[in-house]
């Protein structure tokens, strides 16, 4: 990434000349998770979920680590995900109730169902194959563990191919004492096993980052923040490194206080505040983080805010930009945006 100077010259770009806030990426932090999650669970053991980069340029990098099955949350990521060429093997883990736009995509797509109504959507769309879509304890979507055998006899009769189950343990996954997430996650795929027994089909897809080393249920996990971490998984102790963060730049100075301009709108908050490192924060706002920190800072100073929670981070930005201490090297739009 090159900057043009008034002189004519060129020089790299540099983080000081990014408009803030933005998404910064440490490909060598990146490269290394995606290397200890391959090493961990090699090829198709491995359903990576991109709903936490949002992003194709990091999804080939995965690809080329071994991982040729993806999973998707939006119609806008599997769309995407095809044209880019990433189309081998697509599961929307999620429920629609149109899925023309699915039934259209050059890629193996199959979609998730837990209702007579996703079934006449998938029929409808012209999507060839389902999983039966269970809840394991997670009151999202999902059908009841006794129910998954008569939907999945509904879907064949009704033409569809039926891969397998899906339930996924999402209220296991972030549980901080890894004795009780071992025995949340065991529970859930008690769960799925009875189902998937009533169902057949050679998968069974589930797990998350925090329970892809002791969900030994599932044929493949659907991790996707160990890619780029936050602060929420860090306090697992999980052998992933934090690969990205937010830059802002302080805008104000207070008593006692700091002000910078990365607030609500550039920050996923469901997990909690974002972290500084050496300071306290105080508040987020819309477009601005108060935060006291423990050595004084200056207007215009660069700072790093490490995201509570990734995923939602992720999509409000457009790019991230890939650095090399603070060289800037290249830049990767966050292409899956949308729905
Ligand atoms: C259905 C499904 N599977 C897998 C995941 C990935 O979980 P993690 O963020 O723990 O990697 C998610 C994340 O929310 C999800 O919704």
């Amino acid at each position: 990434m090159f900057r043009h100077l008034a002189d004519g010259l060129i020089s790299m770009a540099t983080i000081h000349d990014l408009q803030t806030p933005a998404l910064l990426l440490d490909p060598q932090a990146l490269d290394a998770n995606i290397a200890a999650m391959a090493l961990a669970l090699p090829g198709e053991r491995l359903r990576p979920h991109v709903k936490a980069h949002k992003c194709t340029a990091i999804a080939a990098r995965q690809r080329a680590a071994g991982h040729s099955r993806f999973c998707c949350a939006t119609i806008r990521e599997m769309e995407g995900m095809a044209a880019a060429g990433l189309g081998e093997d697509l599961l929307l883990a999620n429920e629609v109730l149109d899925a023309s736009r699915l039934g259209a995509l050059d890629a193996r797509v199959t979609v998730a169902v837990d209702s007579e109504e996703t079934i006449n959507a998938a029929v409808r769309g012209g999507v060839g194959e389902v999983l039966i879509d269970v809840n394991v304890g997670l009151p999202r979507c999902g059908c009841p563990p006794a129910r998954a055998g008569a939907l999945a006899d509904a879907a064949r009769r009704k033409g569809l191919g039926v891969r397998g189950v899906m339930g996924y343990e999402g209220h296991a996954v972030g549980v901080a004492a890894r004795a009780e997430r071992e025995q949340a996650c065991s529970e859930s795929m008690a769960l799925l096993m009875k189902a998937h027994a009533e169902v057949g089909g050679e998968l069974i897809s589930a797990g998350g980052t925090g329970t892809y080393d002791c969900n030994t249920w599932a044929s493949e996990i659907q991790a996707g923040s160990y890619v780029l971490m936050d602060t929420a998984y860090a306090a697992l102790a999980l052998p992933f490194a934090q690969a990205f963060w937010v830059l802002a730049t302080v805008i104000s100075l207070g008593d006692g206080f700091a002000v910078a301009d990365c607030g609500l709108k550039a920050l996923g908050m469901d997990h909690g505040n974002p972290t500084i490192e050496g300071a306290r924060i105080w508040f987020c706002s819309d477009e601005h983080i108060t935060f006291a920190p423990e050595k004084p800072v200056a207007i215009g100073d660069h700072i790093r805010v490490l995201p509570a929670h990734v995923d939602p981070t992720v999509a409000y930005h457009e790019s991230f930009h890939l650095v090399a201490g603070d060289q800037v090297i290249d830049t990767w739009p966050v292409d899956l945006r949308g729905w």
